[in-house]
């Protein structure tokens, strides 16, 4: 099917739907603390800061994200689960959902200001200088950083995805099928504005309430509109990286598709860029409506890439967007973005030590010695596991500890059908990646980073969402689903064809180390309706008929070592009629592949985060895009989403009012720890 066939099929219930479908092209300052203290508690690496640091190391800096061992389970029926809540019943409505016994508030919508001066949220009269001042739209990874030792206050960083045209404006609908006829400059200029991130301080009262401090020096907005930002490492300065407004390749306008992200054990804040290819244009058509990049000097690099994915119109205004004026700048965005929520005047940095591809995350750990780690997915059916580590180890030194990213290894895996797997390093001039085959030196490597993975053999996956890594050596890769597998593409690490569902990897590095360039692999579960056979799931047998899931995306690792999956279904939602959610997963002894469901979305949202605070006792959730995707196969609805005629008006639920993508808060009716 062409472009243009697909866009205006009625099957495809919106933009995000069909450009899926049609992109679907197998390419093939925690100040109270030391930084000991953060590492030893989010990490329990307490063996390796005793050696790294000392006792005494006083650097002030933030906290990350949780990873200690977990204890070993030995119950044998879900009544005896290590996740101690009330299991939630599946169902899909208009509004969001919590297990009995705790409290979902909305923290910070689309539109709420976040600065002393920013105009209220008004969506029939919204600028893109209001926007700049605002909660952005699509709220994807959330992340936090302690100020204080007890983590009552701190810098909840967002990142801001992408942007719904048809229910974000009065009386615009769907663009992509008329070829963006309706979108004036103001409004391209709002939807930048609405992408990104955003760090804002956030303070727990007495009461238990979190709350917004619209005064703080922190608060800040970081966009594709004017946000501007640096390069580290082998691509930094690169000739493919020079571009009309920047001849040094040093400097590039802004971040796009922020999707998950992670935070570093010194606090600051990574944006993973996802589906950058989307926002570059091209007037160049082939006849069937696909971009012809035939006449690129990069045209490989591009096809491998999906660039220009036409799905903004952003290029129509902006030459830095527009391929066939500054094609260059395709080569500055696909990377992971380091800001430091503490400074808020700092620079971004573009990290291309991590690699160049559709960067679904970017979660942390260290590795036995003491050097950072990262796990990182490429977004894309048949795409590839990476994951980065350190030349250097993490020690009490923040600017020092920035440099990790700019020196390191990045490895892709390679899954054996034995159950072990094997890290290949995408280093030039090892193996194949030498100038005659394109590779010039390392930049080269880490701008085509698909394209060196191609020529080392790496397994290509179901689709990597986010990766999360535990402190004793472990991590969880979620494959979220892979309809275009074909039978005889299944291999063991991706074993069904046509997957809508998708699966759970765990991975466990040779000596519980995560800098081993080996180690073991097993199936955690495989998604969908366990009850109907030629789905192929595989649950835990005392998995409910709430408990199951499909195509599982982001993950997070609570204080207990204990494991917690949202949920993105996309357009397919109407295969399980389940909303998107969160579900706790077990993960050892006999309720291993255990599920349940503790919370779930309004309709047409997937759930994203999901963040745990150091004491467990709050849990951050976003609530992307409500009222969207799927709605089609609602019943009673049965129509796309408009601003006039949403699915659902949630969280406002006011006349007038479109839905809002929202951080939701999560906390225990009385307080104590979640799930305990
Ligand atoms: Fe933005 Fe792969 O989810
Ligand atoms: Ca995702
Ligand atoms: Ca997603």
């Amino acid at each position: 099917m062409d472009r243009d066939s697909i866009i205006n099929d009625p099957a495809y219930g919106n933009k995000a739907e069909a450009f899926e479908a049609f992109d679907d092209i197998p390419t093939n300052p925690n100040l109270g603390n030391t930084i000991g203290d953060v590492i030893n508690r989010r990490y329990g690496r307490r063996e390796v800061m005793r050696g790294i640091l000392g006792v005494s190391a006083t650097t002030a800096l933030f906290g990350t994200s949780a990873m200690i061992a977990p204890k070993q389970a030995s119950a044998m029926s879900a009544a005896d689960s290590r996740f101690k809540f009330d299991e939630l019943a599946w169902g899909n409505d208009e509004d969001m959902h919590i297990a009995d016994g705790y409290n979902a508030d909305i923290l910070l919508r689309w539109g709420d200001p976040i600065t002393a001066d920013a105009p209220e949220f008004d969506p029939y009269n919204q600028t893109a200088e209001a926007q700049l001042k605002q909660f952005g739209y699509n709220n994807d990874y959330v992340g936090f950083a302690p100020l204080n030792a007890e983590g009552t206050r701190g810098l909840l960083c967002v990142n801001h995805e992408y942007t719904n045209e048809e229910v974000m404006f009065p009386g615009l609908g769907r663009q992509d099928r008329s070829g963006f006829e309706g979108m004036t400059k103001e409004l391209v200029d709002i939807e930048m504005a609405a992408h990104g991130g955003t760090v804002v301080e956030i303070e727990r009262g007495v009461d238990g309430d979190w709350s917004v401090n619209r005064r703080s020096a922190y608060n800040r907005r970081i966009t594709p509109l004017n946000t501007e930002m640096t390069f580290s490492g082998p691509a930094a300065g690169h000739d493919r990286l020079k571009t009309v407004d920047d001849p040094d390749g040093m400097m590039v306008i802004g971040t796009i598709n922020n999707c998950a992200g992670g935070m570093t054990p010194w606090g600051t804040y990574l944006m993973a860029e996802e589906n950058f290819h989307g926002y570059f244009w091209s007037d160049t058509v082939d006849a069937e409506g696909r971009p012809d990049v035939s006449g690129q000097a990069e045209a490989a690099s591009m096809k491998r890439y999906g660039v220009p994915g036409r799905w903004y119109a952003w290029g129509k205004y902006y030459d830095r967007f527009n391929i066939d004026k500054d094609p260059n700048q395709v080569n500055k965005f696909g990377w992971i973005v380091e800001v430091d929520p503490a400074n808020p005047n700092a620079t971004p940095v573009k990290h291309t030590a991590l690699g160049r591809f559709r960067h679904e995350g970017a979660e942390t750990t260290m590795a036995s010695d003491g050097r950072l780690v990262i796990y990182s997915g490429d977004d894309n059916r048949f795409d590839y596991q990476y994951k980065y580590v350190s030349k250097g180890v993490v020690t009490d030194n923040r600017a020092a500890n920035s440099q990790l990213l700019s020196d390191g290894t990045l490895y892709v895996a390679r899954f054996n059908e034995d159950g072990t797997i094997d890290w290949l390093p995408l280093v030039h001039g090892e193996g194949p990646l030498t100038a005659e085959n394109g590779f010039n030196d390392q930049g080269d490597v880490m701008i085509d980073t698909r394209l060196a993975a191609d020529l080392l053999g790496a397994t290509p996956m179901d689709r990597p969402e986010d990766a999360q890594p535990r402190g004793d050596g472990t991590a969880y890769i979620m494959l979220t689903n892979n309809s275009r597998r074909t039978p005889e593409q299944v291999d063991a690490a991706n074993p069904r064809a046509e997957s809508n569902f998708g699966h759970i990897i765990e991975i466990k590095e040779e000596g519980g180390n995560h800098s081993a360039t080996k180690g073991t692999w097993s199936i955690l579960v495989k998604c969908g309706d366990p009850t109907i056979a030629e789905v192929g799931a595989q649950w835990n047998p005392e998995t409910s008929e709430s408990g199951w899931f499909g195509s599982p995306d982001n993950c997070a690792i609570d204080t207990s070592g204990r494991l917690w999956i949202s949920t993105d279904q996309g357009g397919g939602w109407g295969r399980t009629g389940k909303s998107d959610g969160l579900y706790s997963l077990e993960t050892e002894g006999d309720l291993r592949g255990h599920s349940k469901l503790f919370f779930r979305c309004p309709v047409g949202g997937e759930l994203c985060g999901p963040y745990f605070t150091d004491d467990s006792q709050t849990l951050f959730l976003a609530v992307q895009h409500p009222g969207t995707d799927g709605i089609k196969d609602l019943a009673g609805f049965e129509r796309e989403s408009t601003f006039e005629d949403p699915a659902t008006r949630w969280p406002d639920f006011a006349a007038g009012i479109p839905p809002r993508p929202s951080v939701v808060v999560v906390t225990k009716k009385g307080g104590g720890q979640i799930a305990v």
